[in-house]
């Protein structure tokens, strides 16, 4: 089975490492085509343009940043007509919306579509648990389950386009709005000069606790926000995902658009391409 994989940014390289470990034949395609060349070693071939990669493989996996860069990869018009038998795997964060329209102009050239929005980052892409989420006809699910179930074991169907799309937002809005709370509470602490340990025993043993607090505490504290998982210019894409999502469906969003402006603030003071957990330097201005 041929398989071309689209985007080897953070996400996309050890999607398509695992697909190379399992064996699958697999084309890689990066619109800097140096980073997708780092693959070759493992067995990968490198396409040079998206059309390439198209006419290669019959089965299209997109790890893009959003629906536009999806939209100049594989719906351009050298590429467009030629989804004619492709099943594409789009695995990116994109709005509910997007991802449907999307479908619609796939199966309007000839191809079949699934979205397979994950969570999680780069060390559980590279160990195959990410938790997959699947919008798609139920038969394409069961079709290409054993392709998703390279990158996490249990993939999870969860309707037709768009509302794993949908689900995805709803996860990465609480990404947002978490941490954003957490960072203001240890800015508190810090500023009050209370211990730090006790301020984390008393949240794990509260209701309030949340796991990520404790990953990115460290982080926060020694104010490194370098080699990021997930970088707080995609935190800021996704937020305003869910605002335009959130408005169009009729949701009050004021709570999620002040968290906006922090994460605004944070690609202000230059750490756009930093882990999110930034957002601390956003928060607690003095000590950044
Ligand atoms: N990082 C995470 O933890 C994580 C977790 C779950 C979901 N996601 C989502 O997964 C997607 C990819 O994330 P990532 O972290 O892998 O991002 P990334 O490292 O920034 O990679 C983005 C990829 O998209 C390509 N790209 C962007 N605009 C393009 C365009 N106009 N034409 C062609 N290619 C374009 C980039 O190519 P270049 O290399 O040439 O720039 C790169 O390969 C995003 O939607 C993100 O929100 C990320």
């Amino acid at each position: 089975m041929n398989i071309s994989v689209f985007g080897i940014g953070l996400m996309g390289k050890p999607i398509a490492e695992r697909l190379l470990e399992a064996n699958y034949s697999v084309t890689v395609y990066n619109r800097t085509i140096s980073k997708a060349q780092e693959l070759q070693s493992l067995g990968a071939k490198i396409a040079q343009t998206p059309l390439e990669a198209i006419q290669t493989a019959e089965i299209l996996i997109l790890m893009l940043t959003d629906a536009k860069a999806i939209q100049e990869v594989i719906l351009s018009p050298e590429t467009a007509d030629q989804l004619q038998n492709r099943t594409i795997i789009q695995m990116g964060t994109i709005a509910p919306d997007e991802s449907r329209s999307i479908q619609e102009a796939v199966e309007k050239h000839g191809g079949q579509y699934l979205e397979a929005p994950v969570l999680g980052s780069i060390p559980q892409a590279k160990d195959g648990t990410l938790l997959v989420m699947v919008g798609s006809k139920y038969s394409l699910f069961e079709d290409f389950k054993l392709i998703l179930q390279q990158f996490g074991s249990k993939p999870e169907y969860i309707g037709e386009v768009g509302t794993a799309s949908a689900l995805k937002l709803a996860l990465n809005q609480l990404i947002a709005a978490l941490t954003s709370s957490f960072v203001l509470s240890l800015g508190l602490i810090e500023q009050q000069g209370v211990d730090v340990d006790k301020f984390m025993k008393i949240l794990r043993e509260s209701a309030l606790y949340a796991p990520t607090f404790d990953k990115k505490l460290s982080r926060m504290q020694q104010r490194n926000f370098e080699n990021p998982n997930f970088p707080t210019k995609h935190l800021l894409k996704d937020v305003n995902l869910f605002l335009n999502q959130g408005e169009a469906n009729g949701l009050n969003t004021e709570v999620l658009q002040a968290v906006c402006h922090v994460v605004e603030r944070t690609i202000e003071l230059g750490l756009s391409d930093k882990d999110y957990s930034a957002l601390f330097s956003a928060i607690n201005t003095d000590k950044s």
